[in-house]
């Protein structure tokens, strides 16, 4: 086991090969870190994690968030604070990164108490194709047309750009969970007849933009690390996908899988199965040097 030797995630050089998940803290208060978050991913970087995956960052709010608690990145205003956090966390060895995110249809749940789209401070959620999210209490979102799509793709990519003003050391995007890129990675959530659907190359256009205009704003060298689900929900593992994120980051990009977004219970095992049997294809897909 090479786990306390030292990787390299692209250029990004990392201590030791253990990775902190991405794990919202529900700590954020309006859209801003809180020191009682920098405290909490400060004791997570002195326990001796490598590579801390700091949670979720919205780049279009409130129509984007997630939750309630979200962290915003979609204004310089949050700079400040995300310095703070990269900074506590590098003074004790660790590299740090932040995922991008955009809730998509997932944003557009009615509270049970007010009846409310408490989310998206009552905003229509926007995803690929308008369809629900299958769990009761969810809108039925607008289709993002073409050009609200390129909007889209340009507000990742500003995103990115804080990240790295911020001081982060990797970028992770979030294409799972059923959140807006997730979306459009799947055949079941998206039904698009365009571009941006229809083959595994259409469902992965709009990933493969945000990642080129990344790299259009900033340092090739900073690492992307995409997060897929290991399975739909429809049960069917994609691993065509992984190919092709591969190919779109030539090298500079990693994946890493998840449990994806289930609403059977019954298929928890066969997720966990995906991520922690299949070592031929996790060396392949999970290029650590
Ligand atoms: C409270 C909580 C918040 C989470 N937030 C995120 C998140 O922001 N982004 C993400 O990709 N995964 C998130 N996850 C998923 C975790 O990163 C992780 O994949 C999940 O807990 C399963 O653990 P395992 O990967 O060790 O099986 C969250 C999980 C929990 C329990």
């Amino acid at each position: 086991m090479k786990v306390f030797a030292p990787v390299n995630v692209g250029q990004v050089a990392l201590k030791n090969r253990l990775v902190m998940s991405p794990m919202s803290t529900n700590m954020a208060k309006d859209g801003f870190i809180t020191d009682e978050m920098i405290a909490f991913y400060v004791e997570r970087a002195k326990g001796g994690a490598g590579l801390i995956f700091a949670e979720d960052a919205v780049v279009e709010t409130p129509r984007g968030n997630h939750s309630l608690k979200f962290v915003a990145i979609d204004d310089d205003r949050y700079i400040p604070m995300l310095k703070r956090l990269t900074s506590a966390v590098h003074n004790c060895g660790a590299k740090i990164a932040v995922q991008l995110t955009h809730g998509g249809r997932r944003a557009g749940r009615v509270s049970k108490q007010t009846g409310c789209m408490e989310v998206t401070h009552g905003i229509i959620p926007v995803a690929p194709s308008p369809i629900a999210h299958p769990v009761t209490g969810q809108v039925v979102p607008k289709e993002l047309s073409v050009e609200e799509i390129g909007e889209l793709v340009r507000k990742f990519g500003a995103a990115a750009q804080r990240v790295v003003e911020a001081g982060f050391d990797v970028i992770g995007l979030h294409c799972a969970h059923m959140y807006l890129l997730g979306e459009f990675l799947s055949p079941w959530a998206n039904q698009r007849i365009d571009e941006y659907g229809k083959t595994v190359e259409g469902r992965m256009r709009v990933v493969e933009e945000i990642i080129k205009e990344i790299y259009g704003r900033v340092d090739e060298k900073v690492p992307i690390i995409c997060r897929m689900n290991g399975m739909d929900p429809e049960g069917e593992i994609r691993w065509q996908r992984f190919n092709t994120l591969l190919v779109v980051g030539r090298s500079r990009s990693c994946c890493h899988t998840c449990l994806g977004w289930i609403w059977r219970s019954n298929q928890r095992s066969k997720i966990h199965s995906v991520r922690h049997a299949d070592a031929d294809a996790r060396q392949l897909y999970c290029p650590f040097s």
